[in-house]
């Protein structure tokens, strides 16, 4: 691997524990001011210490995110799509890699939805965009999108599109969880991380989705909704990251979550 692109993928899985905690918070490309988001620097701003990478959009970062003081960030690249919109599979490249370079991005983003309208619209658009940004040594993040679809988000599906993505060579995949993981993880040669999905009933819930993701396989977590949507997010990124990095059992991610809540 060039000194470039391995030099960014250790900003993002961190060498250490050769895992990764990032706030997700691109949801506004196709979802608008989505609940906690409506401000989204003011939203996450105490919680950026805490994350390895955040991943969003350049209208955000450019806005809403300190230049001075951010961590790395994964730069989603693609949209043209909108959640009132006739098909959310039908997006493309909206970003160049001019501007990632620009921004000085540790890593670009896209989404693919296998098995929808436009699957082979989002699979090019994977291939074009590692093969350009393989010229820069900017690893590609792909995105097994589901759209409204969240019944197919099965380890057969899911591995189906995980392991399309990396043969088509992304160096990293964010995918959902879902029973028997562990065949997602095993059939795909890249990291894994997980997205949080919709917001879940209680913190616990989060806190274990985490914890049974990395048990099998993933290398950790790109959470956005169960993380800034908590009332307590500072706990709640806290508690995240003592599971991920620290190798936390659910039960003492759940004490480290009381202790910070309580002050
Ligand atoms: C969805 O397409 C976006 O990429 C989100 O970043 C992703 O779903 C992760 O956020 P959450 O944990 O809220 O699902």
């Amino acid at each position: 691997m060039d000194w470039g692109m391995k030099n960014r993928m250790a900003k993002l899985i961190r060498p250490e524990s050769a895992r990764a905690v990032w706030l997700a918070m691109d949801h506004g490309y196709f979802l608008g001011p989505v609940s906690r988001l409506e401000r989204p620097g003011e939203t996450v701003r105490p919680l950026l210490p805490y994350a390895d990478a955040i991943m969003l959009t350049r209208g955000v970062l450019r806005n809403c995110i300190n230049a001075q003081n951010s961590p790395p960030i994964i730069l989603r690249v693609s949209g043209g799509n909108s959640i009132v919109g006739e098909d959310l599979s039908r997006e493309a490249i909206t970003t160049s890699l001019k501007e990632a370079i620009r921004l000085n991005v540790s890593a670009v983003a896209l989404s693919i939805y296998v098995g929808a309208r436009y699957e082979h619209q989002t699979l090019l658009g994977l291939a074009n965009l590692i093969n350009e940004a393989q010229d820069f040594g900017i690893p590609v993040l792909a995105v097994t999108a589901v759209g409204k679809e969240l019944g197919k988000r099965d380890a057969r599906y899911l591995s189906l599109a995980c392991r399309i993505a990396a043969e088509l060579g992304a160096q990293m995949i964010k995918t959902y969880y879902c029973d028997d993981f562990e065949k997602v993880a095993g059939s795909c040669p890249v990291p894994l991380v997980i997205a949080g999905g919709p917001k879940l009933k209680t913190e616990l819930d989060a806190l274990e989705l985490a914890y049974d993701a990395l048990q099998k396989g993933a290398v950790g977590v790109d959470m956005g909704r169960n993380i800034w949507q908590s009332h307590n997010s500072l706990a709640m990124i806290q508690a995240i990251r003592h599971i991920v990095h620290q190798k936390a059992s659910v039960e003492e991610a759940r004490e480290l979550f009381d202790s910070i809540k309580k002050k």
